[in-house]
């Protein structure tokens, strides 16, 4: 068994809206990208990561080979998330990937080892995941309540998530074939039949998607320091 950790790292961070895309952003001394391959590469079965970077990224650091004595390597990304992360599995050859999006500095190393614990275990693969805590309502013009959803099975998916590599290459491709859409690798393993196991992580392995996510997650990390 080997297993690579798989960086979708060539989005633009347009919600952030600074110049700079969002991973190279730089979070108590380090960027974003780096809090999270290190993360990754600090778990003792993650063997190297694999980053999908943009075609036009002229902000990935040239030094950044390795990290905790593991090779660090990029590919080119693609027009979505889902292309991303297939063509970093294909640049790979491991035989399980942890999927993990460069945007989630926070991850924590139990929730990683459960979540890897979990996936390589079971022949569905897991992803990390949360329940949802908020009441949910359903409106019929995104304006008015229609009524109160039932939230006691509904999760929010989070990243890793932990398949074997090549079910995981032939489940993107035959989702994004069909034009289905396929916001993270759980999605596509559900177009082919197979249903994840959902292991409960933490909250706060937030995505950093909005200005006010830079701040919260420099309040977390202070936290924990
Ligand atoms: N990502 C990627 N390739 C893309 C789009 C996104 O590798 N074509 C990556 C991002 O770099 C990020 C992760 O997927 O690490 C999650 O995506 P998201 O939070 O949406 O990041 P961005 O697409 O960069 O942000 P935005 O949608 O605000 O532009
Ligand atoms: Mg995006």
């Amino acid at each position: 068994m080997s297993i690579w950790a798989i960086v979708p790292a060539a989005g633009r961070g347009t919600r952030v809206g600074s110049a700079l895309p969002k991973q190279y952003l730089t979070l108590a001394g380090r960027s974003i990208l780096e809090h999270t391959l290190s993360a990754l590469l600090s778990h003792e079965l993650i063997a190297g990561a694999m980053v999908a970077i943009a075609a036009d990224d002229v902000d990935f650091p040239s030094s950044l080979t390795s990290l905790c004595g593991k090779p660090i390597v990029t590919c080119v990304g693609g027009e979505t998330r889902a292309h991303s992360v297939l063509n970093a599995l294909r640049a790979s050859s491991c035989t399980h990937a942890v999927v993990h999006d460069a945007a989630r500095p926070l991850l924590s190393a139990d929730d990683l080892s459960a979540v890897i614990a979990a996936g390589v275990s079971s022949s569905t693969g897991a992803l990390l995941a949360s329940p949802v805590a908020d009441t949910l309502k359903l409106s019929s013009d995104s304006s008015h309540v229609v009524r109160t959803v039932d939230r006691s099975s509904l999760w929010r998916a989070l990243t890793p998530q932990v398949f074997e590599r090549d079910a995981l290459i032939a489940a993107l491709d035959s989702a994004l074939f069909a034009g289905a859409s396929v916001t993270d690798e759980a999605s596509a393993m559900e177009f082919v039949g197979v249903s994840p196991l959902l292991v409960e992580g933490r909250a706060d392995n937030i995505k950093v998607t909005t200005p006010g996510d830079l701040a919260m997650a420099e309040f977390i990390l202070a936290q924990r320091s």
